[in-house]
């Protein structure tokens, strides 16, 4: 379905599953689309209400004003999606990478909306200089190239998103999504990725039950890293998935979903 948000930006939104369950919005990751929680909305749909929008700017969603787009941007427009579906009570929120990214800064913003959270193969710190840099190269790619300056950032993550094993219809599907970003989306989400937060004064201050995913062959936010994490998280949780890497809820969807749905039975 589509949503206007407050300033006008329409968002692409699926949601399936009871009106009555828990509220359960998942945040993709960059630069990719709500397509990716395919099979963890389906899996849960006989029990949440699964709420899984395109951020502004990526796949059907439109891009709205690119500029001044920050993290915190993404942030309200989660809850924003929220608001337009009439949905005011507590959510779980889901996110992956730059989704988990966002979701520490809509716990800063927000905490009242959120029941719990899923921050799966992200990272709490600030970026570097020299991941400005390149951050900053990717932006201007996809704006002085359009669509195949989107295509050339997306053929160099593909390998680095995927553990080696994937399948080539995973790499299929995940290039795809990719190579579906709108340029201008692209480049604002490199930049609103750039100017992020440093997350990790966030994380002693999480009160909510959380639960951290990683991938064991995961080479962008390695195991270790979200372990150091969920360290710093008052009675948060860790799984470690074997076999996936960045993305496990397309690399190993059947236990990604068994992972989420013993985390959401342990908080009815
Ligand atoms: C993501 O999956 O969101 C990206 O890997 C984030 C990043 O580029 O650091």
């Amino acid at each position: 379905m589509r949503l206007t948000l407050a300033d006008g930006v329409e968002i692409e939104c699926r949601v399936s599953g009871p009106a009555r369950g828990t509220p359960v919005l998942f945040v993709h990751g960059f630069p990719l689309n709500g397509e990716m929680w395919r099979d963890a909305a389906l899996a849960l749909s006989d029990r949440a209400l699964c709420i899984v929008p395109d951020l502004r700017g990526f796949g059907m969603s439109r891009t709205g004003s690119a500029r001044g787009v920050t993290i915190a941007t993404y942030a309200d427009d989660c809850v924003g999606v929220l608001d337009a579906l009439g949905q005011t009570r507590p959510a779980v929120f889901v996110g992956l990478s730059m989704g988990g990214i966002i979701l520490f800064e809509l716990y800063r913003r927000h905490a009242p909306r959120v029941r719990a959270l899923v921050l799966c193969n992200t990272r709490a710190n600030a970026e570097s200089e020299e991941g400005k840099r390149a951050r900053e190269d990717r932006a201007r790619l996809a704006e002085d190239k359009g669509d195949e300056g989107v295509r050339a950032t997306a053929d160099a993550m593909l390998p680095q998103v995927l553990a080696p094993e994937a399948s080539a219809k995973v790499r299929e599907r995940v290039l795809t999504m990719m190579r579906r970003t709108p340029p201008a989306g692209l480049a604002a989400g490199a930049r609103a990725l750039a100017s992020r937060a440093d997350s990790w004064p966030t994380l002693e201050s999480i009160r909510v039950p959380t639960l951290y995913v990683a991938g064991d062959r995961d080479q962008i936010t390695p195991p270790d890293l979200l372990r150091q994490m969920h360290e710093k998280t008052p009675g948060s949780r860790l799984r470690v998935i074997a076999g996936a890497g960045h993305l496990p809820p397309v690399e190993t969807p059947a236990v990604f979903a068994e992972t989420l749905r013993e985390f959401l039975d342990a908080l009815a």
